[in-house]
């Protein structure tokens, strides 16, 4: 069985692979290079094909920009399955772009400093591994620069994300008291997702408009990072995103250390403290016991807890007793035995949807995260718990893109939602299973 799930998922992998050194999330929704999926894809190619894995990772690193920064979306070769495309985002407009790549105008959660920690662990020629990572290392230290320069408003150590599609969690109910701040227009336009995926599981139109909204406002100022600090009505501290910068702090202090090259560890540390300080200071909410979101425009928590909440575990970031009280939030609301760990939204919130993208199904790259950090802890029991719930909703399903979390409902249809054939679950249950 173990095999056979394997096999399949090395097939999927295979079969999104591109020409260009890439590999696309999912055939028809997704047929880009996407930042945060190209880090989880590499950490399961790497169990088979490291060639393949240092290859994804430079191809990402390549459409990094002058200032550090690297986008979200590498628009590596014309595709009309997809809106918004590059038209819409035209990251021309920033003087800082790169020349050599289409791309948008905005990031996702750094992870490519931890995945090459976790390629080194699984390659098994370590030398040749480490001769790679010399080439690559400074990049990402360039764009952890890049955060800390230009994205860290109050110089608190925390990185700030503009717009809900820099988050990862793309329509988490997270920000829908954000959009009832703004009034976008009524946008005109054909959106391509609701041809590949039902329209019950994907964002309104109305939610679009705002998402397109803030890229007009940043495509106003040219993807300036000052202006849109002072102009994007989007300005939120997401406790997901800075525990993946916290993380790859980490590994890329252990790296740059392996590799005897220690001129950037005091900055990194530097970085690391504060990081970590103003995660506990800032974002620790006494009354949920959980990291939560923060909105900047506001200057107030968005009082919710979302898998996002725990990803705290994975980059060491809690105290042992803070841990141990983030981890009766998790299993107290997300925990119970009718439920498959780990939704993506409070179930008991009444903004729970256990079919709608983010607004509550079971995503793998988060349980992967979630897995890792509980085992960081020692909260073993739990962590195979995720690990033996995520291979059953892939064996069942299939490799989809996103899962109910109900087990009721998963006794009698088939709960697997989004895309099928996804990439980063195939490539993180490889992980899992090895
Ligand atoms: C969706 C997800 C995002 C992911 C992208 C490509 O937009 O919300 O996190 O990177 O799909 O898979």
């Amino acid at each position: 069985m173990k095999e056979q799930l394997i096999k399949q998922a090395i097939a999927i992998l295979n079969e999104n692979f591109q020409e260009g050194g890439f590999t696309i999330p999912c055939k028809g929704l997704y047929p880009f290079q996407w930042k945060w999926d190209s880090g989880f894809i590499a950490i399961g190619q790497a169990h088979y094909d490291i060639e393949k894995a240092k290859t994804e990772i430079a191809t990402l690193l390549d459409a990094q920009w002058e200032n550090g920064f690297i986008p979200h979306i590498i628009f590596h070769n014309e595709s009309d399955t997809y809106f918004p495309g590059a038209d819409v985002h035209r990251s021309d407009l920033s003087p800082l772009a790169s020349k050599k790549y289409k791309s948008t105008g905005m990031t996702q959660p750094p992870v490519t400093g931890f995945v090459l920690e976790e390629m080194y662990r699984i390659a098994e020629d370590k030398e040749d591994l480490l001769q790679y990572i010399a080439t690559q290392i400074d990049k990402v230290y360039d764009n952890h620069a890049y955060f800390y320069t230009h994205r860290d408003v109050n110089n608190e150590g925390l990185a700030f994300i503009y717009h809900n599609w820099e988050s990862g969690t793309d329509n988490s109910p997270i920000w829908d008291d954000i959009w009832k701040t703004m009034n976008p227009p009524d946008y005109t336009f054909e959106r391509r997702d609701t041809t590949h995926v039902d329209a019950s599981q994907r964002p309104t139109k109305r939610e679009y408009d705002h998402y397109l909204n803030i890229i007009e406002i940043a495509k106003e100022h040219n993807y300036d990072d000052a202006k849109i600090a002072a102009h994007s009505p989007f300005l939120v501290l997401d406790p997901l995103f800075n525990a993946m910068l916290i993380k790859s702090n980490e590994s890329l202090i252990k790296l740059y250390r392996l590799l005897g090259n220690t001129s950037k560890v005091a900055q990194l540390e530097a970085w690391q403290k504060k990081s970590i300080k103003g995660f506990n200071d800032k974002l620790w909410d006494d009354k949920l016991n959980a990291y939560v979101h923060y909105d900047l425009r506001k200057d107030a928590p968005i009082r919710f807890v979302t898998s996002s909440s725990f990803s705290a575990f994975y980059a060491g970031i809690p105290s042992q007793e803070r841990a141990d009280l983030l981890l009766q939030t998790m299993m107290g609301k997300f925990g119970g035995e009718e439920l498959y760990l780990c939704a993506s939204f409070d179930p008991n919130s009444d903004r729970f949807d256990p079919k709608k993208y983010w607004r509550g199904p079971v995503w793998i790259n988060m349980n992967w995260i979630l897995y890792n950090g509980l085992k960081r802890y020692g909260f073993n029991d739990v962590a195979q718990r995720v690990k033996e719930d995520s291979i059953a909703l892939i064996e069942k399903n299939g490799f989809f893109e996103y899962f109910n979390p109900i087990k009721k409902v998963n006794e009698t249809e088939n709960v697997g939602y989004g895309g099928n054939n996804f990439s980063w679950s195939a490539a993180l249950l490889i992980d899992l299973l090895k």
